[in-house]
């Protein structure tokens, strides 16, 4: 079985004490890649630094809503100079979190667009995180991203919202909230989504899938989204793996990138 988790924070000091373990049950798992997600400036220069030392783990350089406050030219042109590097293969998270509201509403409007823009022009896919902030969301990629491949990660918004998204060229991420046992909404909108649509991801060190639940979340722990997935479209896991995998190897161009090592 071959997996690509797709949304992972290995740069999180949660990891510090055995990254090399963890990468190493990821390629016993089956996983061939880890893409590590940038979260602000720190975190997207580290993020950089696992893909450079690890064969099989590519970075995405970002600002996530949360601390969209921090945003501005300086941060902007960071963010630039650091998509460039060669292991970055996508800009994000970016996005809009109504829920938390961490940072005001306008400035993450603004961080998201800037991010939009700043992924157009150097031709690279889009990590998009939204909560609680469909309108907006929508309205944003509408006006910016309308030929920008990209995928909302941890989906966990409506059916509506997954149908617009989809229309617009997006994938949808699922992370281990499809397991979670009173989301059975979620795992409805995920059988209602075309395969090729899929993306498989963690988001560790958060939302550990069931039977894990409550604790840190690692990359090899896709392989319990990927059985659930699997069941919601009546489908051998070997097949959905297979088919999520070459969706995320083709959204992040890695068709050629090195395999992990464990
Ligand atoms: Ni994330």
């Amino acid at each position: 079985m071959q997996l690509f988790d797709t949304h992972a924070h290995l740069d999180f000091a949660r990891f510090d004490r055995d990254r090399d373990e963890v990468i190493d049950r990821a390629k016993r798992a089956g996983l061939i890649n880890i893409l590590t997600v940038g979260a602000d400036l720190s975190s997207s220069r580290r993020a950089i630094k696992l893909a450079k030392h690890y064969k099989g783990i590519v970075a995405s350089v970002g600002l996530h809503p949360h601390d969209a406050s921090q945003f501005d030219q300086e941060v902007a042109r960071e963010i630039k100079e650091l998509a460039q590097e060669e292991e970055v293969k996508a800009i994000g998270e970016t996005g809009l979190d109504y829920h938390y509201d961490n940072s005001p509403r306008e400035e993450q409007r603004k961080a998201f667009r800037s991010q939009l823009r700043l992924a157009n022009m150097l031709n690279k896919p889009v990590i998009i995180h939204s909560r609680e902030a469909e309108e907006d969301t929508l309205a944003i990629l509408k006006e910016e991203a309308q030929n920008l491949p990209g995928v909302i990660h941890c989906y966990s918004s409506s059916s509506e919202m997954a149908q617009e998204v989809i229309a617009l060229g997006f994938h949808l991420g699922f992370t281990g909230l499809l397991t979670f046992k009173n989301l059975s909404w979620l795992r409805e909108i995920a059988s209602q989504t075309p395969v090729d649509k899929i993306l498989l991801e963690t988001d560790c060190p958060y939302m550990a899938p069931e039977p894990k639940r409550g604790k840190r979340n690692e990359p090899a722990f896709v392989t319990h989204v990927a059985e659930v997935m699997a069941d919601c479209h009546g489908i051998p896991v070997s097949e959905l793996a297979e088919i999520t995998t070459e969706n995320g190897l083709e959204l992040f161009a890695l068709e050629n990138q090195a395999r992990l090592e464990g």
